[in-house]
């Protein structure tokens, strides 16, 4: 038996400097797609699988954050008030229990795997605890983490989400070197951050979801710095490759959209809102009034 996993570190310390000027004054946490934060998917998806402790590591003006995971009960007396029960319900959905959410600061930006690290001492000696990048969304029947969950509980050991991306593209992820090729899930012997094309030992990319040893903390505090002059994550847990548990990879069922680009957040926006019975209709027949304007102009 593995100790289950129930707490769940959220980087959410970056500046969002892609979705400037929004992020002057917004965290790109908050940021919708349709009408759900980012962060609101990243939380259903952890208690989905399972997360009971939730850990942000937050920075300077990510206030709003906070207030956002704040029960408001003077907006629930008002909808109360004029009987909206749908909305009630909804909001009263998205409420945490308290002493549920911790929230530490990265004080530097240092890069991913300092600003885990800044959550060790929230984790206990022989405890597994999951890493969510609230960038990466994926939309899937099971959710990305309780499918990892389910994984782990078999063999154990650290896991990434992985996924397979276009030669042109792996300079933007952590790759993994695979050992042994299992189906679903994949033994790694080696993992480079943002290698270049030529030296990438796969395509096979690191996607924002963990589940992960203590060791990883350990090793993180070595403070070595990394591809970017960053300390990186992979690179702690590549360190736990020769340990005797290892890493695996995890090739996640679902679509995942990289909501830390545009192009990504506008794609997510249109699959979400496509999902919803109320939006379909309109915006579908929006989508073909395009194409075929577009269509027709060629
Ligand atoms: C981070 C990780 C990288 C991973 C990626 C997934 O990179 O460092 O290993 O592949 O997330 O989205 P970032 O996107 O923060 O540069």
């Amino acid at each position: 038996m593995h100790n289950k996993v129930t707490k769940a570190i959220f980087p959410v310390a970056g500046l969002g400097t892609r979705f400037l000027p929004a992020t002057k004054s917004i965290p790109k946490e908050i940021m919708t797609l349709v009408d759900r934060p980012l962060i609101q998917y990243a939380i259903d998806e952890a208690r989905a699988a399972g997360i009971k402790e939730f850990i942000f590591v937050t920075s300077r003006g990510k206030g709003a954050l906070e207030d956002y995971f704040d029960n408001a009960p003077q907006l629930e007396a008002e909808l109360r008030k004029k009987g909206k029960n749908d909305l009630l319900d909804l909001l009263k959905s998205t409420n945490m229990e308290s002493g549920a959410i911790a929230y530490m600061r990265q004080h530097k930006p240092l890069g991913l795997g300092h600003a885990v690290w800044c959550a060790r001492r929230l984790i206990a000696n022989d405890e597994p605890f999951a890493v969510i990048l609230p960038d990466d969304v994926i939309a899937s029947e099971t959710p990305c983490l309780q499918q990892m969950v389910e994984a782990y509980e078999e063999v154990g050991g650290n896991m990434v989400a992985a996924m397979e991306v276009p030669k042109d593209r792996i300079k933007a992820y952590g790759v993994l070197d695979l050992e042994e090729d299992m189906g679903a899930l994949v033994k790694v012997r080696g993992m480079v951050e943002k290698p270049e094309p030529e030296a990438a030992p796969s395509n096979l990319a690191v996607i924002g979801r963990y589940i992960l040893t203590p060791g990883v903390l350990q090793n993180l505090s070595k403070m070595k710095s990394g591809s970017g002059g960053e300390i990186q994550l992979t690179d702690a847990i590549a360190e736990e490759i020769a340990q005797e548990r290892g890493v695996y990879g995890y090739r996640f069922r679902g679509q995942r959209f990289d909501c830390g680009s545009k192009s990504g957040y506008l794609q997510a926006t249109v699959a979400f809102a496509l999902a919803r019975d109320e939006l379909r209709a309109d915006l579908m027949g929006y989508l073909k009034e395009l194409i075929s304007v577009e269509k027709a102009a060629q």
